[in-house]
């Protein structure tokens, strides 16, 4: 049996215990993990003066695919960026994944089932800023590059044939944003030409959105979106969005993929009003766990996953956000005995 190298990265707050709980779920399956540790987030920075040790980014570099928590950025310390934010561009992971779909539970919608695909290296994250006028003028620049653009197009075009999908929507502004949307627009209908032209029998609809049109859409009839694909920061506002169609971010997860490496981690940050206190809802990591668990192709055991947190879930064994009064671990603990018993 192949044994697969993780490296894990918990973070601060609420990261340490939600991972927790995706380790004693992914424990539970009969694979072979060998979990290699990893510091990141603030308080490897209080102590080690940086937030992204060296040990980190060879850890990332040296295993399979990498489990992430969450990391606090305090706003006010001066040079200080997200640890998170430097790893998707240090490793190009340029495909932010985002799924969400309706779970058994009435806090949920019970027609989403879709995916946001978002560039996730560039656009208005450029990190390029400026002041002028003396203070009174702030500029961030945006930044489309065909570059980025065609790899996360084809990646959405991609994830939709595989996925078996019948539509796929590019969401721009390009009425307003001529050039930089232009070009992501531009280049969208140039892969949709080519996958007509490459597959005959290609009948995957791409249609396309104006982001606002986009937002609004999500709430009114978010059945008629399968796969959405956009740039970096309108799939972070959109998914953000879309996690509160089907009971929020305690159950929102993602993966940060690129050509070599892949990082996986809950969509919420490190909620430090409820660190330590077991009370936040591990599902979000463990659904991450899950979709690292398909990067590496084993997907048996990821839908076994699946189908014992949407169990769980339907037996109201679950935290505060989705109204129940079950803790981090005892919810993490019901998975687990599921998925042992899915596998009896
Ligand atoms: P947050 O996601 O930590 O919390 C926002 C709200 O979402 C919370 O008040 C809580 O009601 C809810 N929530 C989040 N996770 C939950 C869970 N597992 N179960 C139940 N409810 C949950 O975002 P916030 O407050 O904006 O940021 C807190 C810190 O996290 C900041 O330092 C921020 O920079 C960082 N952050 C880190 C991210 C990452 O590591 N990828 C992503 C977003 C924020
Ligand atoms: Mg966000």
């Amino acid at each position: 049996m192949k044994t697969y190298k993780i490296n894990v990265m918990p973070g601060d707050g609420i990261g340490k215990e939600v991972i927790d709980s995706a380790l004693l779920v992914l424990n539970a399956l009969p694979l072979k993990f060998d979990f290699v540790f990893s510091e990141i987030g603030y308080e490897t920075y209080l102590k080690k003066g940086t937030n992204l040790p060296e040990d980190t980014i060879e850890n990332i570099k040296n295993t399979n695919a990498t489990l992430f928590g969450a990391v606090t950025t305090p706003p006010d310390i001066k040079n200080y960026s997200s640890a998170i934010i430097k790893l998707r561009k240090l490793f190009d992971l340029y495909a932010n994944v985002r799924p969400c779909r309706s779970i058994p539970h009435p806090i949920s919608r019970q027609d989403v089932d879709l995916v946001i695909v978002r560039e996730n290296t560039e656009d208005l994250y450029s990190g390029i800023e400026r002041i002028e006028d003396n203070g009174n003028k702030a500029i961030t620049e945006r930044v489309i590059t065909r570059e980025a653009s065609e790899k996360i197009i084809r990646f959405g075009f991609e994830l939709a044939v595989k996925q078996n999908r019948k539509k796929i929507t590019i969401v721009h502004k390009a009425n307003v944003m001529r050039e930089t949307c232009g070009l992501f627009r531009k280049i969208a209908y140039e892969i949709y030409d080519e996958y007509k032209s490459k597959y005959n029998q290609f009948n995957i609809q791409m249609d396309e959105m104006h982001v606002d049109a986009c937002a609004m859409q999500l709430i009114k009839n978010p059945s008629q979106f399968e796969i959405i694909i956009t740039t970096n920061l309108f799939g972070d506002i959109l998914s953000d969005e879309a996690s509160m169609l089907v009971g929020g971010l305690g159950i929102a997860y993602s993966g940060n993929i690129g050509k070599n490496n892949a990082i996986f981690e809950p969509v919420h940050g490190s909620n430090p009003k409820n660190a330590g206190l077991n009370k936040a809802n591990p599902i979000a990591a463990i659904l991450s766990a899950k979709m690292m668990l398909e990067y590496l192709n084993e997907t048996y055991y990821a839908e076994i996953i699946e189908k014992a947190v949407y169990e769980t879930i339907k037996e109201n064994n679950t935290t505060y956000d989705l109204g129940g009064n079950k803790t981090t671990k005892e919810v993490a603990e019901k998975i687990r005995e599921k998925v042992l018993n899915f596998l009896k």
